[in-house]
């Protein structure tokens, strides 16, 4: 089976209220670990990769890497270009044989977001790829700002069936509380689940909506990470009931980085304790893509409900 197009994933998960995991991908060992994972749970995935992430694997190696998990898995993938920042990234994915790019256009206003997420639906749809595009910010939301500011960063529902029909994109990322990276809740984990079904009321039945920054940055990986000599006191993710929770509440994809980075970290820091003397590559990466493993087939189990799908 060739790479494919979130389109079915999307349908067959809304109908069965389950998630698909969207990882992010930047080397050959994340690959594999991921993809491994889904193929022993007979999982759906999407491969994501952002635009340093494409700089740094190169074009050709990040599509003959993603191309050789299709051969060897035959599950259906998807690769998505994560939060493509203008009109030419996304061509360059389109281009490379991406089918989904996400055109990131949040931070713009309302007006400008349509502008250029329309561009994109219209060259990505002529090619056969889909489209996600962002309303509401992510970013700040916990940073020290009042209660107006805060509501303000949330998606709209109000203006999402609006940014869906004028620009024709294939799904939507919403901002309901959370936020990239390991600190994301200074108290308790909070999603805004009263601003997610307004915005599925809202929207035409079974549309596909999107939950980034929704690594759980799960406290046993901090702990083993920090007491294998790492410095990240205070981390927190979203914890998985409320991922599942999200799912079952209209979202269909979630995205998930910094659990990878953290298990990768934290497998090979705990190598070098264990063993000062290795210097061999493939000790210390192949525990990471073990570690990486095991995490993807947690999170699908936990989190995302969407073993045995593909
Ligand atoms: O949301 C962004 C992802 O975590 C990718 O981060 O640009 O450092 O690859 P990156
Ligand atoms: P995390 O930082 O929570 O893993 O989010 C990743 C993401 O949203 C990628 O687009
Ligand atoms: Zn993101």
């Amino acid at each position: 089976m060739p790479l494919v197009t979130t389109k079915e994933m999307f349908e067959k998960a809304k109908k069965g209220g389950y998630a698909i995991g969207a990882f992010n991908i930047n080397n050959m060992e994340i690959i594999q670990g991921i993809t491994e994972a889904c193929k022993e749970l007979n999982a759906p995935v999407i491969l994501q990769v952002s635009s340093s992430a494409i700089k740094y694997a190169r074009p050709a190696y990040l599509m003959h890497m993603v191309n050789a998990a299709v051969e060897e898995t035959g599950l259906p993938i998807v690769l998505h270009l994560d939060h493509g920042a203008d009109f030419e990234i996304c061509k360059q994915a389109v281009d490379l044989g991406f089918t989904s790019v996400m055109i990131d256009a949040s931070k713009y206003d309302f007006e400008e977001n349509v502008a250029l997420t329309k561009q994109v639906v219209e060259y990505a749809h002529s090619k056969g790829v889909v489209v996600e595009a962002e309303l509401g910010k992510l970013a700040g939301i916990e940073d020290d700002v009042n209660v107006d500011e805060k509501d303000s960063a949330y998606t709209n529902p109000e203006q999402a069936l609006e940014f869906v029909e004028r620009t024709g994109c294939d799904s939507l990322a919403v901002a309901i509380g959370t936020s990239h990276g390991a600190y994301k809740f200074k108290g308790d984990a909070e999603l805004k689940f009263d601003v997610l079904r307004k915005i599925v009321e809202k929207l035409p039945e079974n549309y596909p909506l999107v939950l980034h920054g929704a690594s759980s940055v799960l406290p046993e990986y901090v702990e083993r990470c920090n007491n294998a000599g790492g410095k990240i006191p205070g981390a927190k993710g979203v914890p998985e009931e409320m991922l599942r929770e999200a799912a079952r509440n209209g979202i269909c994809k979630i995205n998930v980085d910094t659990d990878l980075r953290l298990a990768m970290t934290t497998a090979i820091r705990e190598q070098f304790n264990e063993d000062p003397s290795c210097i061999d590559p493939r000790k210390y990466l192949g525990v990471a893509r073990d570690s990486i493993k095991e995490l993807v087939k947690n999170k699908i189990k936990v989190a995302l409900g969407c073993e045995g799908q593909a």
